[in-house]
């Protein structure tokens, strides 16, 4: 399906997109992962990963404690995910899982959210301003994530190996990965992303992946980080399937929201 029908009909589909994308693997037309086609619907490529070596990398669960969506520790008191994984699911009944490396035990801590906060202008992740800051309920134990320089530009360069984390789905149609994994992919040019997605805004968004596919993020990854060393480039925010030839990943441009990010991270005062 090309991306301007993927639109349309995501737009048709109107306000149920996030919670779509994100919880009814049979809804293949919107702008999330393709979970339809073989072995496709999966991190790709990717092997078990270590909150050793990512201890900022957390998931987040709904109502019914099933993880969602993928996200990341910017301070004591927050994580940032895609702002359609926000939208997906009521504040009072998202949590926050961190320091749990399989979904199986009970490892870490598991925090509620305070307060929502939602990109200025986010209407659906292929418009951009696919980004959400959570403000969780208590102080998180982990080690936080590096932001880049707002509108550092150095960060992106073109081939820079990134490592994309998340207990996103696993195979078609089946469970999510109940391990932490990750891949490595290297960031595409802005005028290969064009080329390859017209909705691709170099502003808002950056694109990762090798051009035959094979190693990327997938349904359930959403929210999760696209790191080099430690600092957070981007969040992953859709893709025209998963791991397809010519079709990257799109991640939000975390440098274009490093302000808007700090400003929400930024640890409560308690006696002003
Ligand atoms: N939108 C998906 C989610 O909600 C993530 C899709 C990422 N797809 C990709 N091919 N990188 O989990």
């Amino acid at each position: 399906m090309s991306v301007k029908s993927r639109r349309s009909l995501l737009l048709a589909s109107g306000a149920l997109l996030a919670v779509a994308a994100v919880t009814v693997p049979v809804v293949v037309g919107t702008a999330s992962a393709d979970p339809g086609s073989g072995n496709q619907a999966r991190i790709v490529g990717g092997e078990k990963a270590s909150l050793g070596d990512h201890p900022y990398a957390v998931f987040l669960t709904d109502g019914g404690g099933n993880q969602f969506c993928g996200a990341v520790i910017v301070s004591s008191t927050a994580v940032a995910t895609a702002a359609h994984c926000a939208k997906a699911v009521a504040k009072q009944d998202i949590r926050v899982v961190a320091g749990r490396e399989d979904k199986r035990t009970d490892d870490g801590q598991v925090l509620g959210v305070s307060k929502v906060w939602i990109s200025k202008g986010y209407s659906d992740p292929t418009q951009g301003d696919d980004v959400a800051v959570l403000t969780v309920r208590g102080q998180l134990d982990y080690r936080p994530a590096k932001l880049p320089g707002s509108d550092d530009t150095s960060v992106y360069a073109t081939g820079t190996k990134a490592t994309v984390l998340g207990w996103g789905r696993v195979a078609d149609g089946g469970a999510r990965s109940d391990y932490l994994r990750s891949v490595d992919v290297p960031l595409v040019s802005d005028s290969e992303c064009s080329a390859d997605y017209n909705v691709y805004n170099q502003k808002t968004m950056v694109c990762a992946g090798y051009p035959e596919g094979g190693k990327d993020a997938c349904q359930g990854d959403s929210g999760g980080p696209l790191v080099v060393g430690d600092t957070l480039i981007g969040i992953v925010s859709f893709g025209d399937g998963c791991g397809k030839a010519g079709k990257p990943g799109v991640y939000t441009r975390v440098s274009a929201y490093t302000d808007d990010i700090e400003a929400q991270a930024r640890p409560r005062t308690l006696f002003p």
